[in-house]
């Protein structure tokens, strides 16, 4: 579904991701942790288009897309949860979501599964964004992502700023993709909640891949999993 070989991304001259390399296969659901600074956002960053690899290649879908403009990219089924929501603010979650839905050749999501997925969703439709919690932009970030009718999703730090509650809400979210075949890699913070959840983990460092293996190895090993993620 996702592969990523030997890439290397830079800001300018100073260079974030040394010959990362990982795979996502439809419907797994893939971890990538580690500290901050390590490299995560900047891997997605490159998977998307926004910080494209100066070497290396990204293939989705059976396509090479490394060089492909981000719109393109998010076209052929690549949707994005941002760490900073990036929904628009003055517009209203109905606008967002309509800003944001696409066919692709996955599964179609239409607005009525949002609400039944995001129940809460239904009072916040005519809201504009910028008077909501980040709970609720969040409901409303990954609800776009979904009707974009993705096979990936890229989750940035999903649960960052929310009760926990509404982070249990999120990973539930990222199982039922899961049952639905959509793939998930998930950069996310509280690390053992979302090894629960995956099947595979990736922790990064420095801009190097540090470890890779099954989500339940790092979670039954804990001399491992002091060592790479400090918990
Ligand atoms: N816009 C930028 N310009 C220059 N350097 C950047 C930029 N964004 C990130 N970096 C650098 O690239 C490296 C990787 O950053 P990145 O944001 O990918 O890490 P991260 O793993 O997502 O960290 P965090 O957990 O803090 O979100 C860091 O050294 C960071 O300082
Ligand atoms: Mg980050």
């Amino acid at each position: 579904m996702l592969g990523i070989n030997a890439i290397e991304t830079f800001y300018g001259e100073t260079q974030a991701l040394f010959g990362v390399s990982l795979n996502v296969q439809p419907g797994e659901i893939v971890a990538l942790l580690g500290p901050n600074g390590a490299g995560k956002t900047t891997t997605l960053r490159s998977i998307l288009g926004l910080s494209p690899p100066r070497h290396g290649a990204v293939r989705f879908d059976g396509r090479d897309i490394t060089r492909l403009p981000t719109h393109a990219i998010a076209r052929m089924g690549v949707s994005w949860v941002p760490d900073d929501r990036r929904v628009f603010p003055t517009l209203t979650a109905a606008r967002n979501l309509k800003i944001g839905t696409r066919r692709t050749r996955f599964r179609a999501w239409n607005e009525d599964e949002m609400f039944s997925i995001f129940p809460a969703l239904a009072n916040l439709y005519g809201r504009e964004c910028e008077t909501m919690s980040g709970g609720e932009l969040q409901m409303v970030s990954i609800a776009r992502a979904l009707l974009g009718s993705p096979g990936i999703v890229l989750f940035d730090e999903p649960s960052q700023g929310l009760a926990p509650k509404i982070v249990q809400d999120v990973l539930r979210t990222i199982r039922r993709l899961k049952d639905e075949g959509i793939a998930a890699l998930v950069v996310e913070q509280n690390a053992l909640a979302m090894l629960e959840v995956s099947d595979r983990v990736y922790v990064m460092d420095r801009g190097h891949i540090e470890h890779e293996g099954a989500a339940s190895e790092l979670l039954g090993n804990l001399t491992l999993r002091r060592r790479l993620i400090g918990i």
